[in-house]
Order: structure tokens, then sequence, then C-alpha cells
């Protein structure tokens, strides 16, 4: 009976320290620098930088994985349904676009503000 007992508390252990064990830290998504309060961020910035730095690959037909941002409207709707993959692929550290590059911290930044306060006009 006190086998099964110590037995129960060891695996009762190593469940608890698996639930808490902190190894897989979630990605880091928010700014980096700077306070979102303090910053204005226009649609116009963010989507300018968006005709200058990814209408090359990603508009129209064969924008990939159908992510097409040749208007606002289709680049708002873009981030609407996937913000967690854009946050991870665009404004957060370990950013992968624009392909062949990255944007400044100051813009990921401006970019992930702009997102967090609702993608106003
Ligand atoms: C040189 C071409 C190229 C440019 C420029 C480029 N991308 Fe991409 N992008 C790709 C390709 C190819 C993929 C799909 C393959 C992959 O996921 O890596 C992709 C994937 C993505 C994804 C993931 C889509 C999904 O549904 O999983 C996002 C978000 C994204 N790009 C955003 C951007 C943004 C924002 C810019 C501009 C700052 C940009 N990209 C510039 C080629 C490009």
């Amino acid at each position: 009976m006190k086998k099964t007992y110590l037995l129960l508390m060891a695996l009762l252990a190593v469940a608890v320290y698996g639930c808490t064990n902190k190894e897989a830290v979630a990605p880091d998504t928010g700014p980096q620098t700077g306070n979102c309060d303090a910053k204005q961020i226009p649609a116009a910035y963010v989507y300018g930088i968006v005709q200058s730095t990814c209408l090359g690959c990603h508009s129209g037909s064969t924008a990939p994985l159908g992510a097409d941002f040749s208007t606002l409207e289709k680049f708002k709707g873009f981030i609407s349904n996937n913000e967690t993959v854009f946050r991870l692929r665009v404004t957060s550290p370990q950013a992968d676009m624009p392909q062949g590059g990255t944007l400044s911290a100051g813009v990921r930044d401006s970019i992930s503000c702009w997102i967090s306060k609702g993608m106003p006009e």
C-alpha cells in the first residue's frame, strides 16, 4: 500500500513538473521597443511600406499561400484572419519577411502597434 502511494506521488510530481516546465517559451510577437500609446500610426504609412516592399511577390493570383496584399482591404483582411502568423513572419524578432531581408525594428514595432490598435485609418 505504501509503495503504491509513493509511486502515485512520484507520478504526480512528474506531471506537475511537466506542466510548469518553462522550456518551450512562446515566441515574442509584441513590440520590441517603444510604447504603442505614444505612437500614432496611420494605415497609409503601413500600407506604403507594404506597397514598396511586399507587393513584388504578394499581389494577385500568384501571391504565395494566397497572401494577396494588393489592396489595403485585402491586407487588413489577411491580418484579421491570420494575425499570429503575420506577427511571427513580419513584426516579431524572428521575422523572415520580406523574403531576403527584414524590416527595421522601428518599422516592425510601428506595424505591430498599428495592428494592436485595430488597424486604424
Ligand atoms: C521575394 C518575394 C517576397 C517578398 C518581397 C515578401 N514575401 Fe512574404 N512570402 C513569400 C513567399 C514565397 C511566401 C510563402 C512561403 C513561406 O511561407 O515562406 C511568403 C509568406 C508570407 C507570409 C505567410 C503567409 C501564410 O499564410 O502563411 C506572410 C504573412 C508574408 N509572407 C508577409 C510578407 C510581408 C508583410 C512582406 C513585406 C514586408 C513580404 N511578405 C514580402 C515571398 C515574399
